[in-house]
């Protein structure tokens, strides 16, 4: 990363974002044209190659994006529900081949054969309603189950805007130091997949000197299988924002950012409406609530990169830089964006705020077990009988998830891809030793991670899984270090000549690859990828031995 492109993408301030401009300039043709690139640079006194380099790292800049119409979901989830080929057929019965592009994950893992069309996401039987490319607006609506197992934290009622008023007001009347404090109490843990202690993240920065500070809302969700980030924003706005109006506070931050993924236009458009809602209450802009403190909102836009789930890449992104991952340190806390401190949370660790804030921070720690207190959300596919976004205690069995919440599998199920594509990959088996906490799955060689819930049917050849696992990292590499730009590509390579010829994989420059990406990669994105590919070679042998000499 360039620390003065990103002193030269601030100059404008927030209003005025880089990296807006850019899908700005693409919407029209799908990626942008060499004169509007030349005038970007000039405003943003930066060089061509920047402003090429960063529309050319993107799904939706990028030249090969160029005439696409619509764009089918490519997603972990549809790929194991085997709805997207028949889907395809469809659309081309509609669209030119070259017209037809892809996504990666639209979040419609309850229903799959998801597409994204003018702007809206569509699943389901969906494609039954579209003619000669019209289609009805509201068949993009789409519903799931919803449910706890224990305390309602993020799922606790927070519509009424009196009570939104009393809660902002009672973090806004108490001390930055009190607030940190209560959080620290609580244990809240980030949900983003580290698990990292907010209140740690919130004091660094508030210690950070500086003139201008940052909280930034990683919305991001890419994990395919993922759609809680999701929920949040379209069925609890006010939960989260609320969430970041007081880490901002605490901070003495006097901005937010939401970086929201392009592939959720509808929580873009809901997010957008409530931070106009609050701000017509009075509740944002200048001197909130008589309390002196300023702060506002900006929205942004992806432009389709997993990549930028990772918290460095994501702040290159909102610079308008490409989204390659920053070495640390320095932390964001202490040199985020555009230079100044910044703190980076998950959707779900802000919107656990306002529980804290209400209720208090011991009431939050004796919820959960152990170092993982609170709830977590987790994300069903339609592989269950009831597919859905559910919050259960930390701690409760993963059991009792599957059968209470998710009403048991449809069909036989041989594994579970448990936290995304850089979790780990849950034999059937060992379903009943998993409770829902970081520990429990870590000391089981898993991950809790944002704890999306994938499962691969009995008949789904586990060799095609790794091969799409392999293919999405190397899509989705920065290209930063080269055991993940490179390792992930022959990884892929690997597993597909394993399928469509009589090769077989050399098990010990398997092992190799997988070793040189766990331990020499930047970021976990190639140190991670080994996690579900170790597990699917000590659970399922003897399907995948036929491969491998
Ligand atoms: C490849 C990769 C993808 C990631 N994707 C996401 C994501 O989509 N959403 C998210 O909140 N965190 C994601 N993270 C984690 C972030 O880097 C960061 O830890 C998180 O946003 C911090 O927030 P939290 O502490 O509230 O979890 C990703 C990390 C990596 C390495
Ligand atoms: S591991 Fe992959 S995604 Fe992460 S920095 Fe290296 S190349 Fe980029």
């Amino acid at each position: 990363m360039s620390k003065n492109l990103s002193e030269l993408s601030g100059r404008k301030g927030l209003d005025q974002i880089l990296f807006n401009k850019l899908g700005e300039i693409s919407a029209k043709s799908g990626t942008p044209d060499q004169a509007d690139m030349k005038k970007l640079a000039e405003e943003y006194l930066m060089g061509n190659a920047n402003i090429y380099g960063a529309a050319s790292f993107y799904d939706f800049t990028r030249e090969e994006n160029k005439g696409k119409k619509i764009y089918i979901c490519n997603g972990s989830a549809c790929l194991c529900a085997g709805t997207q080929d028949t889907l395809k057929d469809k659309l081309e019965e509609q669209f030119k081949p070259e017209e037809i592009g892809e996504m990666c994950c639209l979040g419609r893992c309850h229903e799959n054969s998801a597409f994204h069309y003018n702007g809206l996401n569509y699943s389901g039987n969906a494609i039954d309603h579209l003619k000669a490319g019209s289609i009805a607006p509201d068949t993009n609506e789409d519903s799931y189950h919803t449910g706890n197992i224990g305390t309602p934290v993020v799922n606790m009622p927070f519509e009424d805007m009196d009570v939104i008023k009393d809660t902002i007001a009672k973090a806004l009347f108490s001390t930055r130091e009190a607030l940190i404090e209560e959080l620290k109490i609580s244990g809240l843990r980030g949900r983003g997949g580290a698990g990292f202690p907010i209140a740690f993240k919130l004091e660094s920065c508030k210690n950070t000197p500086g003139d201008k500070k940052f909280v930034v809302c990683n919305a991001d969700e890419g994990d395919p299988g993922a759609y809680s980030d999701r929920y949040i924003m379209e069925k609890k706005p006010y939960t989260l924002l609320v969430g970041m109006i007081a880490a901002g506070y605490a901070i003495g931050a006097d901005a937010g950012v939401v970086y929201i993924r392009r592939e959720y236009p509808e929580s873009a458009h809901i997010i957008i409406k409530a931070v106009q809602v609050l701000e017509d209450a009075g509740l944002l802009g200048n001197n909130i609530l008589g309390s002196g403190f300023n702060f506002m909102f900006k929205v942004v836009t992806a432009q389709g990169a997993y990549i930028c789930g990772e918290e460095t890449a994501l702040l290159s992104s909102i610079e308008g830089q490409r989204a390659e991952v920053r070495t640390r340190p320095p932390f964001p806390t202490q040199l985020g964006l555009f230079n100044k401190p910044t703190v980076v949370n998950n959707v779900e660790t802000l919107a656990n705020i306002l529980f804290i804030l209400q209720k208090g921070g011991a009431a939050y720690a004796a919820i959960g077990k152990g170092k993982s207190t609170g709830t977590k959300l987790i994300s069903l596919d339609s592989h269950f009988n009831k597919p859905g976004v559910y919050e259960a205690d930390m701690g409760v069995p993963l059991r009792e998830v599957i059968d209470k919440l998710g009403g048991g599998f449809k069909e036989p199920i041989k594994a579970l891809h448990i936290g995304g594509p850089l979790g780990g990959l849950v034999p059937a088996q060992k379903i009943d030793d998993l409770t829902v906490d970081f520990e429990s799955f870590s000391q089981n060689g898993f991950l809790l991670g944002h704890a999306s819930v994938i499962c691969i049917p009995q008949e789904f050849p586990l060799i095609k899984y790794l091969e799409h696992l392999f293919q999405f990292s190397a899509h989705e590499s920065c290209g930063k270090c080269f055991p993940c730009r490179l390792g992930t590509q022959r990884g892929y390579e690997l597993m597909h000549k394993a399928i469509h010829s009589d090769f077989k994989v050399e098990r010990d420059l398997f092992t190799d690859l997988l070793d040189t990406l766990e331990r020499g990669s930047l970021c976990a994105l190639g140190g991670g990828l080994p996690l579900p590919v170790k597990n699917a070679l000590q659970y399922f042998d003897d399907e995948l031995k036929q491969y491998f000499n």
